[in-house]
């Protein structure tokens, strides 16, 4: 039974971190004339309204991209992204990950997008079919190594799971290698949070055993409340384009200048 839904926690600091690096990645390779496909095993409904009352709820936007934006420069992609969605949907309007990268992506360019909960999925569906994605109702995982290698074979897949399923900490390593083995120029980033339980240790030990050039970005923050778990949030990411590490860099020391 599926009970996470990401309308509470749109816009939070994992998300601004996460979002900041898939969209200077997309950004990056869309430099380049040469078709590319974006795959996402766990979309989600691809928009978000932070004046709803999911964020009010939580006031995890408000802890989020409503204090962070301004940490990041102007002609940063994910702040053009953010300004070419809020013209096309309103002001409170946030994007997902898949609407991030649809404005990210150009004309010849393939998008597959996975998701599983009903509700999400539909919403998803609408959001993005004027967008010529192809979305489907499918696990994320199955899917994943069903689309690879994918056409074009030039991309990113965005592995962004909802963490509560545990054994994914088990699985994902295996299941990345099994793409990257299918998809050897692929570029796959996995989202994880950082927990005070730190659940994620022995998984990352797994992917940099399996992937020792794959990037690590992690940044901290304080936990949103008292008893919340998440104190950061951490991306993986096989086969990094030129540059990331560089962009993880400036992410990380800007995440630092504003940790309170
Ligand atoms: C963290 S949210 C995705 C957020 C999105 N990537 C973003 O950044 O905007 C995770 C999503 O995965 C969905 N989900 C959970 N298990 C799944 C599975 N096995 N396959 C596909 N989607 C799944 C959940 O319903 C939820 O919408």
């Amino acid at each position: 039974m599926l009970s996470y839904q990401h309308a509470y926690h749109a816009g939070n600091l994992a998300d601004v971190h996460k979002h900041a690096l898939l969209a200077w990645a997309l950004d990056y390779l869309t430099a380049k004339d040469k078709p590319l496909s974006y795959i996402e095993t766990h979309a989600g409904r691809g928009l978000y309204d932070l004046a709803g009352p999911e964020a009010d709820k939580t006031g995890e936007a408000a802890a989020g991209i409503a204090r962070a934006e301004g940490w990041l420069p102007a002609d940063h992609p994910y702040r053009r992204r953010l300004a070419e969605v809020r013209a096309m949907q309103g002001a409170s309007a946030y994007p997902g990950s898949p609407l991030i990268a649809a404005a990210s992506l150009r004309e010849g360019d393939v998008m597959h997008l996975c998701e599983l909960h009903p509700q999400e999925f539909r919403a998803l569906q609408a959001t993005m079919a004027p967008w010529g994605a192809h979305v489907r109702q499918e696990d994320g995982l199955t899917a994943a190594l069903a689309l690879t290698p994918p056409t074009p074979r030039r991309g990113l897949m965005l592995i962004d799971p909802s963490w509560e399923v545990k054994s994914d900490y088990d699985r994902l390593p295996q299941i990345i290698a099994k793409v990257a083995k299918r998809w050897n120029v692929g570029i796959i980033a996995l989202w994880y949070p950082i927990l005070l339980d730190v659940p994620h240790v022995p998984m990352l030990a797994a992917l940099e055993r399996e992937f020792p050039q794959g990037l690590r970005s992690e940044v901290r923050f304080p936990p949103i409340r008292a008893g919340h778990r998440m104190a950061g949030s951490g991306m993986f990411i096989v086969n990094p384009p030129f540059g990331m590490a560089e962009e993880a860099a400036r992410l990380l020391a800007v995440f630092e200048a504003h940790r309170r």
